[in-house]
């Protein structure tokens, strides 16, 4: 369990202090002239990634004081109660095993006494079970047609994972189903996915672990309208087109949608740690039951290396490592991630419900204010698009952001030949931006191509700006699994060394309740006298320009 002493308190800490005062000053240019096997030295293989981190502002001194931090604060030991499913998620008294999710069958992982594994892989197996009928066109909706378009309604972390995964794993799709996501409550939302569907061919998987999550059971009553109107039925329609992921049985079955047409989960799986259960029913009907297996090997692969690999061979503990590194002593507000992969373009929004709702907290588990920065903004968007958009501030601006370069030495199989040709090109943006944020133009390499001098200072690059790269040859489905899982540990890492609840997420609640409160005001008339100043004044005003 980690020491719930002060964090800034502990001797590991002030050696880190001090350490960063020594380094001040210190140039990449320099630390790679000094060591000319320094890129090999920080490079790690986890599976089928490669990891390289000789582009951080760190030395061996560096990376050892960070190690001997993490033992003080006892990442290991948390690590091992998360295995072992003990209720390290201490605020709402639960386990946290996600990792059990994609354990294989005779694994065996308690929780209050009972192993959890079956019942992981029964869920599994009556997932692949439905996948299968529905991909095959024996499952039909009420008039017998098959089923062409999938939509998954849900949100956060019952939308997220299988979203950016329908898009990462598309070239393994079978294309047809086609899947869709709903998430906003915004009618829009919907209205867009469905405008050009046909009811009788239409799937809605409704997802959410609590089955009362109002922008999805809004959504989930809309679309039950669609369908019924669309096609002319009744009720019992629903059971063809309709089926739930959900922990609350009684909830699903208040809605109208059968039991037997429910995949579950449980209580210990969080919301955005959700997405190899029941919640990843959309993406199987797309990839197929194998390779969603293969996706979770991926991931159970990072898992076993996270729980068994030596503290300086570690790649999640490295990289929760260098992000506490960043925002302690550099003042890091955010953390950019930058995939080089179009089919990676949700990947970024996906980390930012996992990071930033696991790490966004700003008292400890017991409750106690920190008094050191916890989760960093975590954004960015596929490159090399990026590189047109804000890549300006990230080498020259004055803030640091730290950030990942993800790419693949092939493109996948499907481009062909001419599009694939196009590969290179994108993953030698890639290393180019490395390079750039790293060793930057100094002014005499400016001056030497002779610009004019009051260019230079413009024209003229900093460096030192510290970047991961993370390669692999392909974006499998494995590869896949193994990079998220990743990302996962990495958050877990950090929450340990800050010695906050990673797994909850009070912080989204306030805005529920006073969305409810606020609602009734806007019906015209109603009295909004119980509401701020300010909160009155904007709902007058949005009263009367609905009515302009
Ligand atoms: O509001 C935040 C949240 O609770 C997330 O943690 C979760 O992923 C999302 O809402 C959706 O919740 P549910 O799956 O219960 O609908």
């Amino acid at each position: 369990m980690p020491d719930p002493a002060r964090l800034d308190r502990l001797p590991e800490w002030t050696a880190l202090a001090k350490h960063r005062e020594e380094l001040a000053g210190v140039r990449l240019r320099e630390l790679f002239a000094a060591d000319p096997g320094r890129a090999d030295r920080y490079a790690l293989r986890v599976g089928d990634l490669y990891l390289d981190y000789s582009k951080h502002l760190v030395t061996e001194d560096t990376l050892r004081l960070l190690r001997e931090l993490a033992q003080a604060r006892g990442v290991a030991e948390l690590r091992d109660a998360m295995f072992r499913g003990e209720k390290i998620n201490v605020t709402e008294n639960r386990a946290v095993l996600h990792t059990a999710l994609r354990a294989p069958r005779d694994a065996v992982i308690e929780v209050d006494g009972e192993n959890v594994v079956p019942g992981v892989h029964a869920v599994l197996d009556e997932m692949a079970a439905f996948a299968r009928r529905v991909r095959s066109g024996e499952w039909t909706g009420a008039t017998g047609k098959r089923v062409r378009t999938v939509v998954n309604i849900g949100i956060g972390g019952s939308d997220l994972g299988p979203a950016m995964a329908y898009e990462a794993l598309r070239p393994y799709t079978a294309r047809e189903p086609a899947v869709r996501f709903v998430s906003n409550v915004d009618g829009a939302d919907l209205h867009e996915a469905v405008r050009d569907l046909d009811p009788a061919e239409t799937l809605f998987i409704v997802a959410s672990k609590t089955f009362t999550t109002i922008e999805t059971i809004t959504n989930a009553t809309s679309a039950r309208q669609w369908l019924l109107a669309g096609l002319g039925a009744g009720e019992e329609a629903v059971a063809r087109h309709f089926v739930a992921l959900s922990t609350n049985e009684e909830k699903v079955a208040e809605f109208g949608i059968d039991p037997a047409n429910m995949f579950r989960f449980w209580d210990w799986v969080g919301g955005r740690y959700s997405f190899d259960s029941a919640i990843g029913l959309s993406l199987m009907i797309a990839i197929g039951p194998e390779r969603f297996r293969e996706m979770l090997d991926g991931f159970r692969l990072v898992d076993e290396h996270f729980r068994t690999a030596p503290a300086e061979a570690n790649a999640p503990l490295l990289l929760g490592l260098l992000g506490v590194w960043y925002g302690a002593f550099f003042d890091a507000q955010s953390h950019a991630v930058l995939p080089y992969s179009h089919y990676l373009s949700k990947f970024t929004a996906y980390l930012q419900q996992l990071d930033m709702e696991s790490n966004g907290k700003s008292v400890d588990r017991g409750g106690q204010p920190v008094e050191w920065q916890t989760g960093p903004v975590v954004w960015g968007t596929p490159g090399t698009n990026g590189q047109h958009a804000y890549y300006q501030l990230l080498h020259q601006g004055t803030k640091v952001v730290p950030a990942d370069l993800i790419g693949f030495a092939r493109p996948v199989a499907e481009l062909g030949p001419e599009l694939a040709a196009q590969h290179d090109l994108l993953m030698a943006n890639l290393f180019a931006q490395g390079q750039a944020l790293a060793f930057g133009k100094t002014e005499e390499e400016v001056r030497a191509e002779g610009i004019a001098e009051e260019q230079v200072a413009h024209r003229t690059f900093p460096g030192n700006r510290p970047t991961t790269t993370i390669l692999a040859t392909e974006l499998t489905p494995s590869v896949l699994g193994q990079l998220i899982a990743l990302y996962e540990h990495k958050v877990f890492v950090q929450g340990a060394i800050w010695n906050i609840d990673s797994f909850d997420q009070w912080g989204v609640e306030l805005g529920k309740v006073l969305a409810k409160r606020v609602e009734p005001a806007l019906t015209e008339g109603a009295d909004v006298r119980g509401l701020d100043a300010s909160t009155a004044t904007l709902v007058a005003t949005y009263r009367s320009l609905r009515e302009q």
